[in-house]
């Protein structure tokens, strides 16, 4: 199947069992602002507790912090948001469609490399085993030609950026023959930039009422903290605060479902250590993002960095952590060696000293700052999309079946288990209902009876419950159920008194920190 019908039929998915809604859909939804249903918010929280627990339970200099949405508007001056949180936009004059212009080209280098990638995949067919593919790519002349392109626009653009050079923006875009997407014509408008932040006032007008801002970014409710964290908890550098909350950009382009949207959430801790160790600090923190995510198993050649070209007015390193989604490898997480950029501009718009004292050496200095920073509604995505499995289950009686599969790692899981009563009489109910009031202390349960046993393990596959247990005419017998695991579709008897440990082993959090 194309990875585009895929990534529809996902979202259509997501929609369908309750994991993600259009927001206000009755009047049309708003445009990427969404929802979450019942199985998407036990999901979001899942994810957010792995990394919450993997931050501040797993490291004794990490602490937590739950810092206000709205901010004294002079932090965003400081920060550098007010002036430089923009996107190169460019309108095309047929369609009236507006478009990110850094986005176009990017989108259109891709395309260079993927024909690049395509030359290759046809000589290796061609040739089988005999086949040398850096010979091929250093003499084949198609190669060498695509390649100079590549790199030539590559550097154009690369400058473009670090210089804000939107003139030469627009000009990569007629000199590329960039065509929109929706007119296919090429008559382009000036490039602009479009500031991301969303602003709104606070107090009436009678009072002065003053702009603020629905904060782009939760870092820096984290930097204003510094000192009152630093002192309050007598940490010693190094040592985080970590945060989750919600953030906002007003994205120019919005697509791709939940991976770009105007109101999402962060997970973002910003680590602080003694100028000059930021290198071998942001090292690290790479490392041990990469086994985070490597560690929920959904293959390691599906994940990989990319360093940034363009380092952000802040950072004296970039990398992103990318996953390999329907859609291409995209950023799921940045990790950025911020300097002492904002504590040195907060101390400067504020007036107020953000050193810290260091009793080693006895004396103050601005500290050195690693983030890292993940979107969890994009992990949530990522999470979806690796698990996300359509199979034929047709059998050796040649009946055609299917079902759809929601591979999710039990401990992200919803829902761990779904009781099942075979039929809906003879005390079947009972029993099951005695077992989820049992359960439920533990994990998330969820009781069903309707429709046929068949029918329930489709639904509960597709919501990606891990565990089936069925109470069937034997339990009322010798108090066993049995289990029927998501994956395997495999069935086994067990005590309905082992239940819990059986259960408890395959999704608890600790054995998936265990792992870190
Ligand atoms: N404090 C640094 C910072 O905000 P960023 O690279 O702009 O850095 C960090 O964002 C992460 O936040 C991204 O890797 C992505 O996962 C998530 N993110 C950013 N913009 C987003 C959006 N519009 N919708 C969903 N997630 C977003």
């Amino acid at each position: 199947m194309a990875q585009e019908d895929l990534f529809k039929k996902l979202i259509a998915h997501c929609k369908e069992y309750g994991y993600i809604f259009p927001s206000s859909e009755i009047y049309d939804g708003l445009a990427a602002v969404y929802d979450y249903g019942q199985y998407g918010v036990e999901l979001k929280n899942n994810i957010k507790k792995y990394w919450w627990d993997s931050m501040v339970l797993l490291h004794e200099n990490i602490v937590g912090l739950d810092s206000a949405i709205f901010m004294h508007p002079t932090a965003w001056k400081a920060s550098g948001h007010v002036d430089a949180f923009n996107d190169p936009l460019i309108d095309n004059k047929d369609s009236k469609k507006r478009y990110r212009a850094d986005v176009l080209i990017e989108e259109h280098l891709e395309k260079l490399s993927e024909k690049i990638e395509k030359e290759v995949e046809k000589a290796r067919n061609r040739f089988g085993e005999k086949f040398d593919e850096a010979l091929f790519r250093s003499t084949n002349p198609r190669i060498l030609e695509i390649s100079e392109k590549y790199e030539q626009l590559h550097k154009r653009f690369v400058d473009a950026l670090a210089g804000s050079d939107l003139a030469e923006l627009r000009q990569i875009i007629i000199d590329s023959e960039i065509v929109c997407p929706v007119s296919g014509t090429k008559n382009w408008t000036e490039v602009r930039h479009f500031n991301l932040m969303f602003s709104t006032e606070i107090g009436s007008t009678s009072d002065g009422a003053m702009k603020i801002y629905l904060r782009p970014e939760t870092a820096q409710g984290i930097f204003v903290n510094f000192l009152n964290v630093q002192k309050t908890g007598r940490m010693k550098l190094p040592f985080g605060i970590a945060q989750i909350g919600k953030a906002f950009r007003n994205e120019i382009v919005a697509r791709q479902f939940i991976f770009r949207m105007r109101e999402f959430e962060q997970m973002e801790m910003q680590f602080f250590v003694k100028p000059g160790t930021e290198l071998q600090w942001f090292s690290h923190w790479k490392e041990a993002r990469m086994k985070w995510h490597r560690a929920l198993g959904f293959g390691d050649e599906n994940y990989r960095f990319h360093d940034h070209d363009k380092l952000a007015h802040y950072a004296n390193a970039a990398t992103d952590i990318e996953y390999k989604f329907p859609f291409g490898f995209r950023e799921v997480e940045g990790i950025h060696s911020r300097t002492d950029f904002d504590l040195k501009q907060h101390q400067q718009y504020s007036g107020r000293k953000m050193q810290y004292f260091d009793p080693e050496i006895n004396k103050s200095y601005i500290p050195y700052v690693i983030e890292t920073s993940i979107g969890v509604d994009r992990m949530f995505l990522q999470v979806v999309a690796a698990s996300y499995y359509e199979e034929d289950l047709t059998g050796e009686d040649g009946v055609p079946d299917s079902r759809v599969v929601l591979r999710l790692p039990s401990v992200l899981a919803p829902v761990k288990l779904a009781v099942l009563p075979l039929v809906r009489k003879d005390g079947l109910p009972d029993i099951s209902h005695r077992i989820v009031d049992d359960l439920k202390f533990d994990f998330n349960c969820q009781y069903d009876e309707k429709d046929s046993i068949g029918k329930r393990y489709r639904r509960q596959d597709a919501i990606g419950t891990p565990y089936c247990i069925t109470i069937d005419y034997q339990t009322v017998d010798d108090s066993t159920v049995t289990i029927r695991y998501r994956d395997t579709m495999l069935q086994e008897r067990v005590a309905i008194a082992d239940l819990k440990n059986i259960i408890a082993d395959k999704v608890s959090l600790q054995e998936q920190l265990k792992k870190l």
